[in-house]
């Protein structure tokens, strides 16, 4: 049974409102679940909700989201979103726009307004990515998060050492809205240790996302401690392991279920304590060239027709960084100039908040990329891939998520640049 003190009880019992307290008593039920015996306060300014693209079919969404502003039972939070799903830069043609304009994302706008009333941080507060310096949301070490977005979840449980579960959408707004969230999981000391070590064996520095997903589908949802990676990484939290640990967390969140990792010497709980991190009895995993070969052979190809020639190419699921768009550019003109190319042969979509886009539009790398014929985007990938139309299109990525969730067919950073500055030649 749920022990609750005095205010949760007074909340549950509708001193607050009747809408609060059906919002209280769903979260005592999910918490009940998983066997959680108490509720613990939200912390932190904000919070992050995954649900931010206004689908036609998600009327009992907006209901809900109707009850809660006009209850008032609104968040003490203001709250960063995940990415928008339609942008005009991003090339689609006359018939995929139509469905997204009139069958898919008809309510944006409605859902936006709906958004703002119940607490948005800002117009730009899209992206997955809400971590970043530029967003404005990120999370202190030993914060208590209410977030849903998997890939964000798994960045602030790893790298920021933030305490979240990971949560369905929806129960992220009635975390917030309520103040509480059930105590289980990620957000205890023993949920937070790890049942598998992962020794990573390479003789190079492994690629993000193809690492996340050898990870993600040997652990499934439980936690790793992962030795070995701090000889690629260093032992510095600096923008560049960021990066990498945000693509490889969406890899090991997306091909499986992992909501934290540990890296040895490197992330903050595994700097503070070590290998008492790792739980008795823990299996080992490992990985070397050729078990991470073995990984990227097992990608099916779900292309009509696998020798197409790709249409589009989207980088930047999860949004990159700023660190990630300024080596890109670099990576790209030298590509192109080896290639004897002006532009990138396949259209090229980088995507990244909208913040971070705006301090990547103030540095000299914007028009160099630019020249290069690349587009920069705030939208989600995987939002633009729903579409029907657009999902029958050869889309090529070297996200993992984008992977497993959509058509699109992976392909690691170094053969993508190939085929963007050279068509694969
Ligand atoms: Fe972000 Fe959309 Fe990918 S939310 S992680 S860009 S699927």
């Amino acid at each position: 049974m749920m022990e609750l003190t005095k205010e949760q009880q007074a909340i549950l019992d509708g001193e607050k409102g009747e809408v609060l307290a059906k919002v209280m008593k769903t979260l005592i039920r999910y918490g009940e679940l998983f066997g959680a015996t108490k509720m613990v306060p939200v912390t932190g300014a904000h919070n992050h909700l995954v649900t931010s693209f206004g689908l036609k079919a998600l009327g009992p969404v907006y209901e809900l989201m109707n009850q809660l502003i006009e209850s008032g039972a609104v968040s003490q939070q203001t709250f960063s979103v995940d990415p928008r799903p339609l942008d005009k830069n991003v090339p689609s043609g006359f018939l995929a726009d139509f469905v997204f304009k009139n069958f898919m994302y008809s309510r944006q706008d409605f859902y936006e307004e709906q958004l703002n009333k119940l607490g948005l941080m800002d117009k730009n507060a899209f992206s997955c990515t809400c971590y970043m310096d530029e967003m404005g949301n990120k999370p202190q070490k030993g914060d208590v998060l209410s977030w849903a977005e998997s890939s964000a979840v798994v960045y602030a449980n790893s790298v920021l050492g933030a305490r979240c579960n990971r949560n369905s959408g929806i129960m992220d707004i009635f975390g917030s809205v309520a103040g509480y969230v059930p105590y289980f999981g990620l957000l205890t000391d023993e949920g937070r240790k790890a049942s598998w070590i992962v020794e990573v064996r390479t003789t190079k520095k492994p690629e993000a996302q193809l690492l996340g997903s050898a990870i993600g589908m040997k652990v499934m949802e439980a936690v790793p401690y992962i030795r070995g990676l701090d000889k690629w990484l260093g032992n510095t939290l600096d923008d560049a392991a960021c990066t990498y640990l945000k693509d490889m967390g969406a890899a090991t969140a997306s091909n499986g279920a992992v909501g934290l990792y540990h890296v040895d010497n490197l992330t903050p709980e595994a700097l503070e304590s070590g290998e008492s991190l790792i739980a008795d009895g823990a299996q080992v995993y490992v990985i070397d060239d050729a078990e991470l070969q073995r990984v990227y052979d097992s990608y099916p190809v779900i292309w009509k027709n696998p020798d197409a020639t790709p249409k589009l190419c989207f980088m930047g699921c999860p949004h990159m960084s700023l660190e990630q768009l300024k080596s890109w550019t670099d990576r790209v003109e030298t590509a192109l100039k080896e290639a004897g190319n002006k532009k990138v042969v396949i259209p090229t979509v980088f995507t990244a908040a909208p913040a971070v886009l705006e301090a990547f539009e103030k540095t000299p790398y914007a028009a160099r990329l630019k020249a290069t014929g690349v587009i920069t985007s705030y939208i989600c990938p995987l939002m633009y891939m729903n579409n029907p139309i657009a999902g029958k299109m050869p889309v090529i990525t070297s996200s993992n998520k984008l992977r497993t969730y959509t058509t699109a067919r992976y392909y690691t950073d170094d053969e993508i640049l190939d085929q963007i500055t050279r068509g694969g030649k």
